[in-house]
C-alpha cells in the first residue's frame, strides 16, 4: 500500500506560513491538511476562505481541506474555489450528506466524510462507493496535540474491509493523536493517509519524521 502524510497546519507557524509550506514542500510531505473550525461543530475557532485563497497562490500542493462545520453544504463550493482539491465534512454536522457529496464533486473536487471517534463505522457503509476518502477522527475533533484514542482503530479495520470487499478505490485517512508510536498501528488497521500535526512540526528533522511515519526507514 501506498501511504501518504498529510501535515496538519494547526500545529504550524501560523505568522510565517509562507516558509512552513516550502518546508512542508521539501520534506516529503504528500499534502497540507487544513482545519476549518466555525466554534459551533467544535469548541474551537480556526480559519476559513481568505486564508485558504492565500495558501492557493503559493503552493501547488494538494490542499486537504477538513470541514468541522455545522452546515458544511452552505460552504462547498467557496471552498472548492477557494483552491481545496478535497474536501471532508462531518456526517454528524447538519447538512444532507449526500447532497454535500453531490456538490463537492460537481465542484470537481475529491469528497470525503468524516466521522468523530464514537461515530459507528455501519453509519458510512452505505456511502463508501460515492466517497474518494473517509477520514476516521483518531481524537474528538477540535485542537490539535490530544492523544490517540486506541478504541478507534477496530473502526478503520472494519472500513478498510468493507471497501476491500467492495473493490472500491477509498482512501482512508485518520487525524489525530498521529505518532511514530501510533502510525504503524493505523496502517495495519487499513489507513493510508496519515495526518500529522504536532509530530511533524516538533521534529528537528521534518523529512525523517515523514519517512517514520510512512515507515520506509
Ligand atoms: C483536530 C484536527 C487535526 C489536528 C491534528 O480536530 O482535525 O487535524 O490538527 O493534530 P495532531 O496531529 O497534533 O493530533
Ligand atoms: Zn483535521
Amino acid at each position: 500500500m501506498k501511504y501518504y502524510v498529510s501535515a496538519s497546519v494547526l500545529s504550524a507557524d501560523l505568522l510565517d506560513m509562507r516558509s512552513e509550506i516550502k518546508k512542508l514542500e521539501t520534506n516529503g510531505v504528500d499534502m497540507l491538511h487544513f482545519d476549518v473550525m466555525d466554534g459551533i461543530f467544535v469548541n474551537n475557532i480556526t480559519y476559513g476562505l481568505p486564508v485558504l485563497e492565500q495558501v492557493r497562490k503559493v503552493t501547488d500542493m494538494t490542499l486537504d481541506v477538513h470541514l468541522m462545520i455545522t452546515d458544511p453544504l452552505r460552504y462547498v463550493e467557496r471552498f472548492a474555489k477557494a483552491g481545496a482539491d478535497i474536501i471532508s465534512f462531518h456526517s454528524e454536522s447538519a447538512s444532507d450528506v449526500r447532497e454535500t457529496i453531490k456538490t463537492i464533486k460537481n465542484a470537481g473536487v475529491k469528497a470525503a466524510v468524516a466521522i468523530k471517534p464514537n461515530t459507528p463505522a455501519e453509519t458510512v457503509y452505505d456511502l463508501l462507493p460515492d466517497l474518494d476518502m473517509l477520514l476516521v477522527m483518531t481524537v474528538e475533533p477540535g485542537f490539535g496535540g490530544q492523544s490517540f484514542i486506541f478504541d478507534t482503530v477496530e473502526k478503520v479495520r472494519l472500513i478498510r474491509k468493507r471497501i476491500n470487499a467492495l473493490g472500491l478505490n477509498c482512501d482512508v485517512q485518520v487525524d489525530g493523536g498521529i505518532n511514530y508510536e501510533t502510525a504503524p498501528i493505523v496502517k495495519d488497521a487499513g489507513a493510508n493517509v496519515l495526518v500529522s500535526g504536532s509530530c511533524l512540526f516538533k521534529a528537528e528533522d521534518m523529512s525523517e519524521a515523514v519517512r517514520k511515519i510512512k515507515g520506509d526507514s
